[in-house]
């Protein structure tokens, strides 16, 4: 009977994640998935360890043990973690995922080989043991790597030949794996213990040399890869709700990844081999487009803004860095009051991770229905007076239009310079993601108003109150 009721949860639980998973895909619904995925994972954890037969009751001191100091270190972090740390964040939790998945093949291959002291080990097991140990170990290593790297910790580094090593160190995993599982060989327990070694060694290489910026996509594919270890785990138990789990998180971690390379458009080996960008400060501009830099200063903007009656703001990184998003809504919402339309238009790179600006501006309160997507704000842009640029910089670069020797050449970007006006609020020249100058500051309608942007915009709430 009780394994019934929680085949029945398992199947409740599974169905909450996919709907959990569709309601994500929204910034107005959200909020409510992650706590519809979060429930099917409470009940499929509750039922399991009271309704499991297998769970021994002697373990709960340690089940519960563990439970307690996970949800007080995830619930802590989670609260205190900054919107530009978020990437750093997702990526150690990711680790822990592709940890457990990797303790799992551990646990389970000495199960294995306890059962079948006298004779070979089951090769469907070990195969999907094998596997899940891969892929749990590279996501582990891998996350933690990228961690490091998100959090300065560790420097970008790579061999000479790196691609041929980790090629390499691949086949050989592989290479071991198959003859571990096809040759019987007795010795099975050193190969695995290799095999592991090497699929930690192989973690490292893959992430080390991978530039820091690019991290963003590369934890996405990281995550894909926890998700296939995780269904590994579903395989290797029959459980259903983790296979099911497993799958949705493994589809959809890759189809994010793929979604980010065409955003950006750029193809995953140029993202994992690659050296993309840098922070070159932008030099030869006003040669090289053949224009001047305008400066324009509080006051003026804060007149075009307004008697303006359509405004766009355009926010980007910087917005997040400045922390500047309830400023932000401030200025919005003043605005609004003295009768501008005011919209945000919403590039599906903007920032470092995916969803960043809708995160930051849902967090500021601002309404979702003004958060317009690039493909249905870029026809507005020629009836628009002034352009708000607010920390943004290749997703308002020209150049992804114009000139084929870009390395952001055919990313579709903001057609900002069809308005009438273009206000670009930054700190200094220097070069966004993308290590590259922006010939939208050199046009004869863009005016650059320097400063950090939650500073600039308060004083923009100022003047534009003072008027
Ligand atoms: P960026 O091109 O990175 O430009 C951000 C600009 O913000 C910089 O030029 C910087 O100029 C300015 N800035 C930094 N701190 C600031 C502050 N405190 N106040 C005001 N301005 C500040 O950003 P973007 O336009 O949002 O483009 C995102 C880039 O990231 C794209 O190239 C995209 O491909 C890449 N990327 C995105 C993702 C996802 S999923 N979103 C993932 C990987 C890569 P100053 O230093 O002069 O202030």
């Amino acid at each position: 009977m009780n394994s019934q009721i929680l085949q029945v949860i398992y199947l409740i639980g599974s169905v909450s994640f996919i709907i959990g998973l569709k309601m994500l895909s929204k910034p107005d619904t959200a909020r409510k998935g992650n706590l519809v995925a979060a429930f099917g994972m409470t009940i499929a954890i509750l039922g399991t360890i009271f309704l499991y037969e297998g769970i021994l009751v002697s373990n709960y001191g340690w089940i519960f043990g563990g439970l307690i100091i996970g949800s007080i270190l995830g619930t802590v972090t989670a609260k205190k973690v900054k919107m530009t740390q978020m990437p750093e964040m997702v990526s150690l939790f990711n680790g822990m995922g592709g940890a457990c998945a990797m303790l799992i093949s551990a646990v389970e291959f000495r199960h294995l080989t306890h059962a079948n002291e006298a004779g070979n080990l089951p090769s469907g097991e070990l195969l999907i043991i094998m596997l899940g140990l891969i892929i749990g170990s590279v996501s582990f290593v891998g996350s933690m790597v990228a961690w490091g790297k998100l959090s300065g910790r560790v420097k970008d580094y790579s061999l000479s030949f790196q691609q041929v090593v980790n090629i390499g160190l691949l086949l050989l995993i592989l290479g071991a794996m198959f003859y571990t599982i096809y040759s019987g060989t007795p010795d099975v327990a050193t190969y695995f213990y290799a095999i592991w070694t090497m699929s930690v060694i192989y973690g490292i290489l893959f992430v080390l040399p991978i530039g820091g910026a690019d991290m963003p996509v590369v934890i996405s594919l990281l995550n894909s890869f926890t998700g296939v270890a995780a269904a590994m785990g579903g395989f290797l138990y029959d459980n259903k709700v983790m296979l099911v789990g497993g799958i949705l998180v493994g589809s959809a971690g890759t189809l994010l990844t793929i979604v980010m390379c065409k955003a950006m458009n750029r193809s995953l080996t140029n993202v994992l081999i690659g050296n993309f960008g840098g922070s070159s400060a932008a030099s030869e501009g006003s040669e090289k487009f053949g224009g001047t830099i305008r400066e324009i200063n509080a006051s003026d903007s804060a007149i075009l803004l307004k008697y303006a009656s359509k405004v766009i703001f355009v926010p980007g990184y910087g917005l997040a860095v400045a922390q500047a998003q309830h400023v932000c809504h401030e200025l919005e919402e003043l605005l609004e009051k003295e009768g501008v339309e005011v919209k945000y238009a919403i590039h599906p790179v903007a920032g470092r991770m995916p969803g960043h600006m809708n995160v930051l501006l849902a967090e500021s309160n601002v309404a979702y229905d003004k958060l317009v997507e690039m493909e249905n704000i870029n026809p507005e842009f020629a009836t628009t007076d002034v352009v708000l640029v607010i920390g943004a910089n290749d997703v308002v670069n020209p150049a992804a239009k114009t000139d084929p020797s870009s390395p952001i050449y055919g990313m579709p970007i903001l057609d900002v310079e069809n308005a009438k006006n273009i206000i670009i609020m930054k700190r200094s020249m220097k070069a966004g993601y993308a290590g590259i100058e922006n010939e939208l500051f050199y046009q004869p309608k863009s005016s650059m108003l320097f400063g950090d942007a939650k500073k600039t915009l308060t004083q923009l709430i100022s003047e534009v109150k003072a008027l």
